[in-house]
């Protein structure tokens, strides 16, 4: 649905930057080479992922050859492949956008707090956009407060459910806990409901199955001056293939 409707979207609403969140694109899990290629063709500028990036082995080779179009959590060992944020020459000036994962029920990682006191220096986007990629309301919100005034954006992902506290923060950070999925809202966050509720009744196996009803693509749009790097609004969306999109 997606990739159906960027291109025209993009160009309705005058939008001049995507930024898209490609860790579970391809069956729900991890990201392909032609996954990728497809949503960049489709007019998604940066790609961001979080705890399954590393799902597909195709990722080593994107960010061989794509390295600086998309990025993996900021705050893993050093080591670990791809880079935690990136910087883009556009037409608007520069755009950095950085991917931060959380620590509160999710696998351990370093300090998302701190890794952002390193990296601001090193960025001399005055646009700055993250993707938290975190569980907890919590954690995303005080980040929110420990980057108010220092970055343009902070949107959360993960839990694939938006929430509605989309707000802008006293120093002009725009911010919202998730933006939810692009999937099937007919399920448990995008899987079969009903192998979902087995696993969780039985404790038995069954197959998390991507579910296909109720498509939905949602996100946020945000208004941004790019010569204070301030944020002017931050809106929800949330497209219905229902509605004809
Ligand atoms: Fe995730």
């Amino acid at each position: 649905m997606l990739v159906r409707i960027l291109q025209d979207y993009r160009k309705s609403e005058k939008i001049d930057f995507v930024i898209g969140n490609v860790e579970n694109v391809t069956e729900g899990s991890g990201v392909s080479q032609p996954a990728f290629k497809s949503l960049r063709g489709a007019g998604i500028d940066v790609c961001t992922t979080g705890d399954h990036v590393y799902r597909r082995a195709d990722i080593l080779k994107l960010f061989d050859r794509y390295g600086d179009l998309i990025i993996r959590p900021l705050n893993y060992p050093k080591e670990a492949a791809g880079e935690g944020w990136t910087q883009i020459e556009t037409p608007f000036g520069l755009i950095a956008v950085v991917n931060l994962q959380g620590r509160v029920f999710m696998d351990p990682s370093d300090d998302p707090f701190a890794a952002m006191d390193v990296v601001l220096p090193k960025i001399s986007a005055k646009t700055i956009i993250v993707d938290f990629h975190a569980e907890a309301t919590s954690e995303k919100r005080a980040m929110a407060w420990h980057l108010d005034g220092r970055v343009t954006a902070l949107f959360g992902t993960h839990t694939h459910v938006p929430t509605a506290d989309e707000e802008i923060l006293p120093q002009g950070t725009a911010y919202i806990s998730d933006i939810g999925m692009c999937g099937a809202y007919r399920s448990v966050i995008g899987r079969n409901a009903h192998n979902v509720l087995k696993v969780f009744r039985t404790k038995m196996y069954a197959p998390f199955t991507v579910a296909r009803d109720d498509v939905r693509v949602c996100g946020i749009v945000l208004d941004i001056d790019e010569s204070t790097g301030r944020a002017r609004s931050i809106d929800r969306i949330a497209l219905r293939a229902d509605d004809g999109a």
